[in-house]
């Protein structure tokens, strides 16, 4: 990653030797993503279950579900839950994270309306989705991942996600996991690297002293983070046409790729760009063209607004408690489909 990112500082549009290519021009990096010629494939890794995408009309409304789910509820109450489920929790930091903000989205996740169903989600994150957000296992548990996708396919089919697009049997349950990775997947990854940011001193390099102060908002505390950290750190998208980008030929089957990390850390469009300064967002009259954590054009985050917000709130509860007791136990961040912080334990040495 960091190679790729020192890469990225140099040249604008490059080749890797795997053969994606690489788009690390902040203007030409949203006309990629908006792609307004219809070159590129935007469905999302997660909307492909058995990795053959959904039909469009099939992701519309699944993400049109996420919307209305996601209008119904309050982002100070989901950060509330998480924060409190966090700060009660003792043990592996990725865990806490993914538990809590699978329980602050209880309600649109249906764990209200079927118990077991809270259970099977519990088994999802612990023996699947944790290995393949720290690394822990290359590959996912297939077998379990079946048996728990059946679990929760025999649930949706009881209605226990109220709304939940209607499904063919054999998929329902892997769309349904495939909707708990994009409720909770990044989200929570963006909570660790928010209290490790508020906490452990050795994760910033440098920081300016007004970071913490009360008049900072913590909205510019959540944008700050997602723009160091972005649980998202790149985004790609095959191609369906041959067409060219800059001076670059691009073809069909090659693969696009917009390195959120390394744009969001450009010293072309952030000064001090490796410093955690969430007063900087008060210095901005927009915001910039190479923030892009979430994506932009079709196959960008639907919840992206809602993410911010809640983030903020926590960022808000997370500064006016004590700080979490954290230990690192390993010494770089966890890359994997989603980037989130070095392992750490939730407690006293
Ligand atoms: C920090 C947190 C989050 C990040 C960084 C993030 C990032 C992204 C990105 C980059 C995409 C595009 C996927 C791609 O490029 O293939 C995406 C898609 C999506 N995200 Fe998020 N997301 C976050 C939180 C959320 C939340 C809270 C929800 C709501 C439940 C959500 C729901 C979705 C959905 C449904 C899509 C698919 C959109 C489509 O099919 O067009 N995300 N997200």
């Amino acid at each position: 990653m960091r190679k790729l990112h020192q890469r990225c500082v140099r040249t604008p549009v490059f080749r890797t030797l795997a053969g994606s290519v690489v788009v690390c021009d902040a203007e030409m990096a949203r006309q990629v993503l908006v792609d307004t010629g219809g070159q590129l494939d935007h469905v999302p890794a997660f909307w492909r279950p058995g990795n053959a995408p959904l039909p469009p009309p099939v992701c519309a409304a699944l993400n049109r579900w996420v919307h209305t789910c996601l209008s119904a509820e309050d982002p100070g109450r989901v950060a509330a839950t998480a924060v409190e489920a966090v700060a009660a929790t003792r043990g592996d930091l990725h865990r806490a994270c993914l538990h809590a903000v699978a329980e602050a989205n209880r309600r649109p996740l249906g764990f209200e309306h079927h118990s077991n169903l809270r259970a099977t989600v519990g088994e999802f994150l612990d023996h699947v989705f944790h290995g393949m957000m720290t690394g822990a296992s290359r590959y996912p548990d297939i077998d379990a991942f079946q048996r728990l996708a059946a679990r929760a396919g025999r649930a949706v089919a009881s209605g226990a996600v109220p709304g939940f697009p209607d499904l063919d049997r054999a998929i329902r349950g892997e769309v349904y996991l495939r909707a708990v990775t994009a409720f909770v997947g990044a989200s929570a990854a963006a909570l660790a690297w928010l209290i490790c940011a508020l906490r452990s001193d050795e994760l910033v390099a440098t920081r300016r002293p007004a970071e913490t102060a009360p008049d900072v908002p913590p909205e510019h505390v959540a944008l700050e983070t997602l723009r160091l950290w972005p649980p998202a750190w790149q985004h790609r998208r095959p191609v369906l046409r041959d067409h060219r980008i800059g001076s670059m030929a691009v073809l069909r089957g090659d693969e696009l790729v917009v390195p959120a990390y390394a744009l969001q850390r450009h010293p072309r469009y952030w000064p001090d760009a490796d410093l955690f300064d969430p007063a900087r967002w008060a210095r901005l009259p927009q915001r910039p063209e190479a923030f892009l954590p979430f994506a932009v054009g079709p196959g960008a985050c639907v919840g992206a607004r809602f993410e911010v917000r809640w983030l903020a709130a926590a960022a808000a509860h997370l500064s006016a408690q004590p700080p979490i007791p954290l230990v690192r136990r390993s010494a770089t961040p966890c890359v994997t489909a989603v980037f989130s912080p070095p392992e750490h334990t939730i407690g006293l040495r």
